[in-house]
């Protein structure tokens, strides 16, 4: 994946506090967290729901505001910047996938994946890209299917593509496989180990599962709005390296 070559860190974040309110009161979500991933690692967040795996998530993706703190990406502190050059920033450097997919529905495969190359200032060549990475993810034939002709598991890995079309520094997944049944959901951690090491690949993945927290090299937990080492129900271990599509 592309990067700058100051740091060995994909994403920093430091000191992040937020809090929200909750019938008047402020109820404190994060209470000062700080990590460093360096490029090419894959990180898992866990804690129990509530814990704050998705604000946390939201605040590394510049699409939620920290009270205090800072998120640095790929070198460069991106909290304080203003909202044009942050809209840029998202579009070519962090690549998002959610629970629900969120495709766009009228849009074919191949279009989905397309779509943030047209915002981007570099879309040269998009069509060609996009049918690349759709390759990569092994929905070579279902390039101009529609996201309701598709299988949970094949509109994930279409996300999945159109997470990573831009080459971004990180991708950020937020229970990815939470849609899927078990099978698939392995299915889609073991593509995530073939990115990784096939792009290399820096991958921060929020989820309450311990199956799905096992795959990642590392793993952290949330506990009262601080970071502590993974609980012991995580074992960490390789997913296999999958075979073909879903
Ligand atoms: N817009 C909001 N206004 C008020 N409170 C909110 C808002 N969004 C989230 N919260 C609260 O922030 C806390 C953290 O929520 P968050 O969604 O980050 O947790 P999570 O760890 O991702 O949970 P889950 O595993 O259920 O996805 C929760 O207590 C939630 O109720
Ligand atoms: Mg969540």
């Amino acid at each position: 994946m592309k990067s700058n070559g100051k740091t060995p860190f994909a994403l920093e974040v430091k000191n992040i506090t937020r809090s929200l309110p909750l019938g008047g009161e402020p109820i404190h979500i994060l209470r000062g967290i700080s990590l460093q991933v360096p490029r090419g690692e894959w990180l898992a967040l866990t804690g129990p729901s509530g814990s704050g795996k998705s604000t946390l998530l939201g605040i590394m993706a510049g699409i939620d505001t920290p009270d205090s703190g800072q998120v640095i990406l790929d070198g460069v502190p991106i909290t304080d910047m203003r909202e044009r050059q942050l809209a840029r920033i998202r579009n070519a450097q962090i690549g998002i996938v959610f629970q629900s997919f969120n495709l766009i529905p009228t849009l074919t495969a191949q279009e989905n994946v397309e779509a943030p190359l047209y915002v981007s200032v570099d879309h040269r060549d998009a069509a060609g890209r996009a049918r690349k990475m759709l390759v990569r993810v092994g929905l070579a034939d279902r390039l101009r299917h529609r996201p309701h002709q598709l299988s949970g598991g094949q509109q994930q890995r279409v996300a999945i593509a159109r997470a990573l079309v831009t080459q971004p520094a990180v991708l950020l997944a937020d229970e990815p496989t939470g849609n899927l049944d078990q099978q698939t959901g392995a299915q889609i951690m073991a593509l995530f180990a073939r990115l990784q090491q096939e792009l290399g690949v820096t991958i921060i993945v929020a989820t309450h599962d311990p199956q799905v927290a096992g795959c990642a090299g590392r793993v952290l937990h949330l506990v009262d709005g601080r970071l502590a080492p993974a609980p012991p129900e995580v074992r960490l271990r390789q997913p296999a390296l999958e075979g073909g599509a879903s």
